[in-house]
């Protein structure tokens, strides 16, 4: 990749920032994420292709609203400004941007006014994703407009002579349609991007990073069964060989037989040399009497540090420690690099603690799932591993509401087994995003042959999603749900009423807890 040829995003705290770096690099130009407040120094030294300013939360009036150095609209670097962005292009040419009387959420109809290079191709009358409060009152000077909606004036905006464009809609979410094209007009006919990045250099590059940042170092790597964690250790294997040493960890709240099935898998299947650690009772009694969902997690992430401290006694030194974190558990975690907020603690993010001498290692903290299982397909994984469905860290205890103890686990692997067992032989598994089932603590009424039962209720909960951020409840064949339930009820012991999870996320998150 030549230094130049990268599309530069700056980070003003949108929720879909991530999501604008994946399109453009699924039109194989490379890009990367800087937050607001390095954006100008960085466009100045590297000089990008293009620079698209995110959306963001912030009103650009607001105190300390997040902003940029002036200079970077005169540098000759075409940029698109998405939402905020938008705003904030009319606000640095001084135009008023006022709060909307009202605010504009969810989709509306885009209307084409005059050709723009931005718009080529893209549909009149398309519905677009509107996600905002503000908006500008007027054009800036030399700006014209393109396309508006019918509570927008300004929607899509543009000074082609100098390269710059505005849209008040998010090209970058899946619902807007046309988004990609005017990603594309904008990546490749106004920055004049080359199509040059893929997966197979993301791991020829990221091998040879990995190799020359750890040199004769050694990585301690937590295996969690599911993906990304799997691939990373291929990824790291391949960089570093035996100086990987990565540790499966049972704490007790993993599915039916999943601990042995998966540790056979990572020896004789992926010539891993994995350290399994049986660490459920730890987990367990520290889980005891627990009902709240953080703090859950917080325990559990906790354990899982001490148990990686435990291994380190044993067999350590190491000088780093690897996580396959993904991007959608950074951005509902943690604010990164903007305002947006916490959702839940995902055990597998908010760094390690000081007194331990390891560097943390996230090579996916950029990526989606989707990507990372192309990476694996490059890295020879068989697609039954690719098409795993993701698994929590915190395992079955969030899906556990209340307290968890080692009779509910049993019942809900029970239950789990059959879900998935079942989806597997209805060849329905790989249609869905994510499958399981949530036990709840409420029971209820049943008859079973002639006799009254008094017995725990449990949520069967299906999704569809492209990477987890957002995911749209499955549309199961009756037959199926029949057939699941009727074997539930049956055949595990202590459930006698099964549901069905309507809920789409947002507003559901797509875990209960
Ligand atoms: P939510 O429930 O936040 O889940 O909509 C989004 C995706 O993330 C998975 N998930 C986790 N993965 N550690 C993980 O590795 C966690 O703490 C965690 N919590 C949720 C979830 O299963 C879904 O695929």
């Amino acid at each position: 990749m030549s230094s130049k040829n990268y599309v530069l995003i700056l980070d003003f705290g949108s929720q879909y920032t991530k999501l604008i770096a994946r399109r453009v690099r699924e039109l194989g130009v490379f890009s990367e994420i800087v937050p607001f407040a390095k954006g100008y120094e960085k466009a100045r030294k590297e000089r990008p292709l293009g620079i698209v300013f995110s959306g963001g939360p912030s009103s650009v009036y607001a105190e300390n609203a997040p902003t940029v150095n002036p200079d970077i609209v005169s540098m000759g670097i075409p940029i698109l400004g998405i939402c905020y962005g938008l705003q904030l292009l009319a606000f640095l040419s001084g135009i008023r941007v006022n709060p909307a009387s009202e605010r504009e959420y969810g989709l509306a109809i885009l209307e084409k006014k005059v050709f723009s290079p931005l718009l080529k191709g893209v549909g009149n009358h398309n519905k677009v994703w509107m996600s905002h409060g503000d908006k500008i009152l007027d054009l800036p000077p030399d700006f014209s407009v393109t396309a508006c909606t019918a509570n927008c004036e300004y929607t899509v905006i543009e000074s082609s002579g100098r390269g710059l464009y505005g849209v008040q809609f998010h090209p970058e979410v899946v619902h807007s349609e046309g988004g990609n094209i005017l990603l594309k007009n904008f990546v490749f006919d106004i920055c004049q991007g080359t199509a040059d990045w893929s997966m197979k250099g993301f791991v020829e590059e990221e091998t040879m990073r990995l190799k020359q940042l750890i040199g004769d170092k050694r990585v301690i790597l937590g295996l969690s069964g599911g993906v990304d964690s799997t691939v990373l250790a291929l990824l790291l294997h391949k960089a570093i060989g035996d100086k990987l040493f990565p540790v499966f960890v049972d704490t007790g709240l993993l599915r039916k037989h999943e601990f042995s099935d998966l540790m056979l898998s990572f020896q004789k299947k992926l010539g891993l040399n994995v350290k399994g650690v049986d660490a459920s009772s730890l987990f367990l009694g520290r889980l005891k009497g627990v009902k709240s969902p953080e703090r859950k997690r917080k325990i559990i992430g906790k354990t899982f540090i001490d148990v990686f401290m435990q291994v380190e006694e044993e067999h350590g030194p190491f000088q780093f420690f690897a996580q396959g974190t993904l991007y959608p558990d950074v951005i509902e975690s943690v604010s990164v690099n903007g305002p947006s907020v916490t959702i839940k603690s995902h055990h597998n993010v908010g760094g390690l603690p000081k007194r331990l001498n390891w560097k943390l290692l996230e090579p996916f903290r950029e990526l989606f799932k989707d990507e990372v299982r192309l990476i694996g397909r490059e890295l020879g994984l068989d697609e039954e591993f690719i098409s795993r469905h993701p698994f929590p860290g915190p395992g079955l205890a969030v899906r556990i509401l209340g307290d968890v103890n080692p009779e509910k686990i049993a019942t809900l692997q029970e239950a789990d087994h059959i879900l998935i067992s079942e989806l597997k032989r209805q060849g329905l598994y790989d249609k869905t995003w994510q499958a399981f089932v949530v036990l709840l603590p409420v029971k209820s009424v049943g008859v079973m042959g002639d006799i009254r039962t008094y017995q725990n209720a449990v949520v069967i909960r299906m999704v569809e999603s492209v990477d987890g951020m957002t995911a749209d409840w499955f549309w199961a064949p009756h037959a199926f749900l029949q057939s699941v339930a009727n074997r539930m009820v049956n055949e595990v012991k202590g459930i006698n009423r099964v549901t069905y999870d309507i809920t789409s996320k947002p507003p559901g998150t797509i875990e209960w807890e």
